[in-house]
């Protein structure tokens, strides 16, 4: 082979730098060759699909050999009456990743920048590197800040809006850091940006947020017209494997960001399975709770363990190992345990652990403990 394909890329796509996803629970088992492995690596819901949703996928399976619904009409519509939008405001998406490269195909080109914070949500710079934009990294509050240390500083986001900027990115609360936007100062700063600038709030973690800090950022739309709401169906409604998130933006912006969606980008089953899993509130509010008591445990057996933790209000918690975290990650691996190492954000120092169930909670606690006192018998978490 005498050709450089590299040299044959876009520039942007040559400067990428693969998104890194969560060890898959599969390969740790052929490596280690054991079977009780415990994944707490990608914020994924332990209590799995409602039975509800699955037997409603179940009765989905003899019509796949028909495409999707490419216009996704009932969920859309079911997702507009939900947050009491109409349908035309919706944008389905594979994921709200798929929504995010949308979002950045549709307004960015390589002329242009896009704002987003230190330590913000890994696809942010990916869909701006792809299209070979600036990316202009805001400087996230520092790691001594008193109530929200590695947040978003929005002052901080405003200052590096440039002429070119057609894009601000804020994830409220945050991946990695679980830190979040006070809803007052999230309305201030709204108010405060030039409708000529989009501005994409991911909430992702939306459905776990305390009541109080919840924005009433769907109301907003309305107001900002520039303003685009992403949400996904991966977090507390457990169907991470099915790929469905979604935008909520004026009529105008998501008919361009239709323009840019593959026609069947969000399958039969996923479409079946969000209406589904939107119907069923119960498995919402169980998912609440498990996560609200198992947020508190970690943070328990955390302090127990003398290791600080950044706050947070996600279904994970990000944690400082005050050590190079590399080698600890390695050692819970061979504990069976996958947690997600956070290096490439910039903390090469921090893991960061999805919350699970009580047993899974435990069990994290423990194999830390196992390998941060190696020579020690670890201690007792009950
Ligand atoms: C902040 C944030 N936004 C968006 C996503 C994308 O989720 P999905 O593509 O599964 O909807 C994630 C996933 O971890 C996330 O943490």
């Amino acid at each position: 082979m005498t050709t450089s394909y590299k040299e044959l890329a876009t520039r942007g796509v040559q400067g990428l730098t693969p998104y890194l996803p969560g060890k898959p629970i599969e390969e740790l088992e052929r490596e280690l060759g054991i079977t009780d492995s415990l994944k707490l690596a990608s914020n994924e819901n332990p209590l799995g699909p409602s039975s509800y949703v699955q037997k409603q996928l179940e009765k989905e399976v003899s019509g796949l050999h028909l495409y999707p619904d490419g216009s996704a009409h009932k969920l859309r519509q079911r997702l507009a009456s939900e947050h009491q939008l109409d349908m035309p405001q919706v944008t389905v998406g594979n994921g709200s990743n798929d929504v995010l490269e949308l979002i950045a195909r549709a307004f960015l080109t390589a002329n242009d920048s896009a704002v987003f914070s230190e330590y913000a949500f890994a696809v942010y710079p990916i869909v701006v590197q792809a299209i070979g934009a600036k990316a202009n990294i805001a400087k996230a509050y520092a790691a001594d800040h008193a109530s929200m240390p590695y947040g978003h500083d929005l002052e901080a986001i405003k200052n590096s809006i440039d002429a070119q900027t057609k894009i601000i990115f804020l994830a409220n609360p945050n991946n990695p850091t679980g830190t979040w936007l006070e809803p007052d100062n999230l309305y201030q700063f709204l108010s405060s940006v030039d409708e000529k600038i989009i501005v994409v709030l991911d909430e992702a973690y939306f459905e776990y947020m305390p009541e109080s800090l919840k924005p009433d950022s769907v109301k907003w739309l309305s107001e900002f017209s520039n303003l685009i709401i992403t949400r996904t169906f991966s977090k507390i409604h457990a169907l991470a494997g099915l790929r469905v998130g979604y935008a909520l933006s004026n009529i105008e912006i998501a008919d361009l960001l239709n323009r840019v969606r593959q026609p069947f980008n969000v399958n039969t089953m996923a479409q079946v399975a969000a209406c589904a899993a939107l119907d069923d509130r119960q498995h919402v509010a169980n998912s609440i709770i498990l996560n609200t008591q198992g947020l508190k445990q970690l943070m328990i057996g955390l302090d127990e363990l003398d290791l600080h933790y950044i706050p947070s209000i996600g279904n994970f918690i990000t944690v400082d190992m005050k050590q190079d975290a590399a080698p600890l990650y390695n050692a819970l691996l061979q504990e069976g345990v996958i947690v997600r190492p956070v290096a490439n954000y910039g903390m090469p120092n921090h893991l960061r652990i999805t919350v699970g169930n009580k047993q899974q909670n435990e069990r994290v606690l423990m194999a830390l403990d196992t390998v941060l006192h190696p020579d020690s018998n670890g201690t007792n978490h009950d």
